[in-house]
């Protein structure tokens, strides 16, 4: 009886530890999902991972007209441009992630989650699957 107690102590241990590594292994491996945009015209060159931008996520939040009017953005995954200089001035993300309306700049590991290697895309978009980008090289 005392045995088995101490086995089934043993595995909800081992049970436990293990969902701990799950967490933090799984965290740096953070991937986009359906319907983010990777956004990878800089990142890859300078060594950071692709930003990843969930649009559902703020989609539910904001009007479209928040982003795509008032701040700007272009109606393109990748077409707009954006650094972190523009960033830190406010401009693009950083017109609300600057520790007032979202998290500030500094959480870098947030936006630049993306797997290195990751082009510019609308994750999962089926026109990804369709059709070969323009200047793709062929294969
Ligand atoms: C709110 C989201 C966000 C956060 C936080 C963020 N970035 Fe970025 N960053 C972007 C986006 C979007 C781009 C454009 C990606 C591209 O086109 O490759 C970018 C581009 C870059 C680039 C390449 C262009 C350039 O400006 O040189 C570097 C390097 C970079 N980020 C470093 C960082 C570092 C370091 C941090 C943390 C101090 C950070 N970023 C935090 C969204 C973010
Ligand atoms: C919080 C800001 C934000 C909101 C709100 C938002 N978008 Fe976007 N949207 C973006 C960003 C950022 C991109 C990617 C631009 C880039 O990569 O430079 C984008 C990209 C797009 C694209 C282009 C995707 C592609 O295939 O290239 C479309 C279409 C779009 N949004 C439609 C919408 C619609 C419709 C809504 C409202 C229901 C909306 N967006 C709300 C920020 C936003
Ligand atoms: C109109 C305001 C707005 C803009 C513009 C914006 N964000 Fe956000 N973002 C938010 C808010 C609000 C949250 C939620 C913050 C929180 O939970 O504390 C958020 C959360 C996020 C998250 C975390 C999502 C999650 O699952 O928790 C990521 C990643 C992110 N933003 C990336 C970006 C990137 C990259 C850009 C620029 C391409 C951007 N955001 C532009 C307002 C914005």
């Amino acid at each position: 009886m005392k045995n088995i107690l101490r086995m089934r102590g043993a595995l909800a241990l081992a049970l436990v530890l293990a969902l701990f590594a799950g967490l933090f292994v799984d965290v740096p491996d953070a991937q986009a999902e359906y319907g983010d945009v990777v956004i990878n015209n800089y990142s890859d060159k300078a060594g950071m991972r692709p930003a990843v931008f969930p649009h559902w996520f703020h989609r539910m939040r904001f009007r479209c007209k928040v982003c795509h009017a008032d701040l700007g953005f272009k109606f393109k995954a990748g077409g707009n441009d954006i650094n972190m200089v523009k960033i830190i001035d406010g401009q693009f993300c950083g017109a609300c992630h600057n520790g007032d309306i979202a998290w500030s700049v500094e959480n870098c590991n947030l936006c630049h989650s993306g797997k290195p290697g990751t082009p510019t895309q609308v994750h999962e978009s089926t026109i990804q699957k369709l059709a070969q980008p323009a200047g793709a090289a062929k294969k």
